[in-house]
């Protein structure tokens, strides 16, 4: 007889099924395990689906070891080998009924998280072979702990405790069992589950002859029954007994349905825990009940929706402090463990949370989701764009391309001007000759005067000159149309600056960027090193919106819902302009969900719910209500400005006052200096007088 470990073979093929196929015929010699056997194939046969997995995990005494024996029909069995007495009829009968697939796990040093069968085991069977019910709670627990770590994992199954080896002594002592059993199991959330136990009295009865003997009593529980309770009291009643009739063959004593439902559609008032913390507009408005202080949210979609799950399973609702951690969603640490919301909902601190919960729960095997009931984008939120300064109005009507070629068309134009007159003077009389285009000063000046739209004084006569003078009208003409219809409205209006429109652009600009941890938890994408290079520190949502609205140099990554209603709420001007943007791009989508602890017993309940609630339409109407009221109080704070008519202002027209002062000034220089140069000639003058009068004198 050959032993090795059983987690050899399980690390040898990480993801392989286990399948015990046992072809063994042997009888057994001990009539019990042959009962016990009959009994698991009965229960197994009315309440597993064939072709799904049943799961069987043995917690022997000592380290495990697995036998490996071929049998007589060559098939080979890997058993505990401590367990083999006890465990070959059972698998032999489950095994003959060939409809599930079996799998056997001894917990020593088992990493189930290898052991995956990509879908949700129907039965555990868990078997402990201790006599002290503290070793027997012990084992179990460690049991389920272990096979927690599975992402297959499914409280929801049907769960099977062997304890036939337990000391049952004293006259309540199977109820204590279970109880304290069904305490520790409750915490995993697992409450479809019935204990066997040895029969504390296996009265004989004779029945028409015939030999009846109760072997097995078989506990179960009920959280909610009767009404009101709200699973406080976990004590177990006999749901059913087997009965062996001596010699091979056995029967339920009652047939009563082992697994009957056990969660009613009406919770009598049982509270529901809920993780919460403020966050328009989802949930908004924390408050406190007077005697008793408790915490209250009145307001928003979720608290509605909440509100909605619990009237109809007539629960009370129990709202917590927000995390104590101080953080909002959480996110994993690099030790493992979760904070905010999250964790408190792997640690089952609480029923359900909420908040504009992204679903994660592909990536956290300790939580589910209920069924999303929105969908939020992510999108780059950025400073909207100021705008022009007014004072550029002026020259920013054209590009200084187009400058310079008005100042290059203006200096030629006088040139050709002034070489035209020279020549034409030459051969023409002079009674039509007109002094005022000789020189090239002059012909500068009638030129400026022209596109100033000044009449030149004494138009020229001669035809060479006048169609030049003509042309050069014409071209003022236009340029100068352009020119003040542009400028009127760029006095009016003077546009914005550029928009940050991509998240290209955002990238490859200098803005900073906030994308907050728990955003990059549910987005892992966010971790790449583009998205690291200029990110600022924003731990604290509401820091990083209000630099973005206020500061402007800052481009916030986050949910539209809400900052859709933030920035319509807080960040918008006097104007009722909003201080934050976003463009078309959408970064993804994220479908919003309540998370719950794995094994939550009302999921089914409540996704019922929120899928009729979708359905009516019920949670875009609150939405666009919320929207509408939000709207009215923002517009309260908002001076009402006609828009039709703008009065301009000296505002508007900075700058033609900035060109006049700057006019000015030019001009003063220009006087002071003169002055200046006066004086110095004054001086001269006296200084050349008096020097003159002394060698007069002399
Ligand atoms: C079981 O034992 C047989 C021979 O005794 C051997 O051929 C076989 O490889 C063993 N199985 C395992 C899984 O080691
Ligand atoms: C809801 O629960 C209360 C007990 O908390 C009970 O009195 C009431 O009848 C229940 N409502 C419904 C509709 O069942
Ligand atoms: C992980 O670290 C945090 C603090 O950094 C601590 O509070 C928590 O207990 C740690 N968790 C585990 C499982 O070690």
């Amino acid at each position: 007889m050959a032993c090795f470990s059983v987690s050899n073979i399980l690390f040898d093929k990480p993801s392989f099924i286990i399948l015990v196929l046992l072809n063994l015929m042997t009888k057994s010699s001990a009539n019990i395990e042959q009962q016990l056997s009959l009994c698991l194939e009965e229960i197994a046969k009315r309440h597993v689906d064939p072709a799904s997995t049943i799961l069987i995990s043995y917690g022997g005494i000592g380290p495990t070891t697995v036998c490996n024996r071929t049998t007589a029909e060559t098939s080979q069995k890997m058993l505990p080998c401590s367990a083999t007495g006890i465990w070959e009829p059972i698998f032999i009968s489950l095994h003959n009924a060939d409809n599930w697939n079996m799998m056997v796990i001894a917990l020593e040093d088992v990493d189930m998280t290898n052991v995956l069968i990509h879908r949700k085991y129907a039965m555990y069977i868990l078997v402990s072979e201790h006599q002290q019910l503290d070793a027997v709670v012990n084992n179990l627990v460690q049991q389920v702990t272990k096979l927690k770590t599975s992402f297959d994992w499914n409280p929801r199954a049907k769960f099977v405790v062997i304890l036939t080896e337990v000391n049952i002594v004293g006259e309540n002592a199977s109820r204590d069992i279970s109880e304290n059993i069904f305490t520790e199991l409750w915490k995993f959330k697992i409450v479809n589950v019935i204990i066997i136990l040895k029969a504390r009295h296996t009265i004989d009865m004779t029945r028409g002859g015939k030999f009846h003997e109760a072997l097995f009593d078989i506990f179960t529980w009920f959280p909610y029954h009767p009404p009101g309770r709200c699973a406080e009291d976990k004590s177990g009643i006999l749901i059913e007994r087997w009965i062996g009739d001596g010699s091979s063959l056995g029967h339920f004593l009652n047939n009563t349905h082992l697994f009957p439902p056990k969660i009613p559609k009406d919770l009598h008032g049982c509270p529901l825990l809920v993780s919460i913390f403020e966050y328009q507009p989802l949930v908004s408005v924390k408050k406190y009940t007077s005697n008793p202080r408790r915490v209250l949210y009145d307001e928003g979609i979720e608290v509605k929706l909440l509100e909605v799950l619990t009237r109809f399973t007539n629960m009370t609702i129990a709202f917590k402090e927000p995390p104590a951690d101080g953080w909002l969603w959480g996110f994993q640490l690099p030790n493992g463990s979760w904070t905010g919301v999250s964790g408190e909902i792997i640690r089952s601190e609480s029923d359900i949370a909420m908040d504009n919960y992204w679903y994660r729960c592909h990536l956290i095997n300790e939580i589910e989701c209920l069924t999303p009931h929105l969908s939020d984008e992510v999108r780059w939120y950025v400073p909207c764009a100021q705008p022009y300064p007014r004072w550029t109005s002026l020259t920013r009507v054209f590009k200084g391309s187009l400058w310079l070629g008005f100042l290059a068309a203006f200096i030629f134009f006088s040139f050709v001007m002034w070489y035209v007159v020279k020549l034409s003077y030459v051969v023409a009389s002079p009674e039509v000759q007109n002094q005022n285009y000789v020189g090239i000063t002059k012909c500068f000046l009638n030129f400026w005067a022209i596109i100033l739209e000044e009449s030149a004084n004494d138009t020229p006569h001669i035809l060479s000159i006048r169609s030049i003078f003509l042309a050069w009208v014409i071209y003022c003409w236009a340029v100068n149309t352009i020119y003040q219809t542009f400028l009127t409205s760029f006095l009016v209006d003077p546009g914005l600056q550029h928009q940050l429109s991509s998240e290209e652009e955002i990238l490859t600009s200098d803005v900073r960027l906030g994308i907050p941890p728990t955003v990059v938890s549910v987005l892992p994408g966010l971790g790449h090193k583009k998205y690291r290079r200029n990110r600022a520190n924003c731990d604290d949502v509401t820091v990083c919106q209000d630099r973005m609205a206020f500061k402007g140099d800052l481009a916030l990554l986050f949910s539209k819902y809400h900052l859709d209603y933030v920035i319509a709420a807080k960040y918008i001007d006097g104007n009722g302009n909003p201080l934050a943007c976003k463009f078309d791009e959408v970064y993804c989508i994220q479908f919003v969900t309540f998370p719950v602890p794995k094994g939550m017993v009302m999921l089914h309940l409540f996704n019922g719910i929120i899928q009729h609630v979708k359905e009516a339409g019920l949670l875009s109407q609150w939405w666009k209500s919320i929207q509408y009221i939000t709207t009215l109080k923002a517009a309260l704070g908002i001076e009402e400005i006609d828009s039709e008519y703008i009065v301009l202002a000296v505002e508007h027209l900075q700058s033609a006052f900035y060109f006049l002062f700057l006019g000015y000034g030019f001009c003063l220089l220009t006087f002071i200096g003169e002055l200046m140069r006066k004086s110095k000639n004054l001086k001269k003058i006296c200084c050349n007088r008096r020097s003159k009068t002394k060698t007069d004198k002399n």
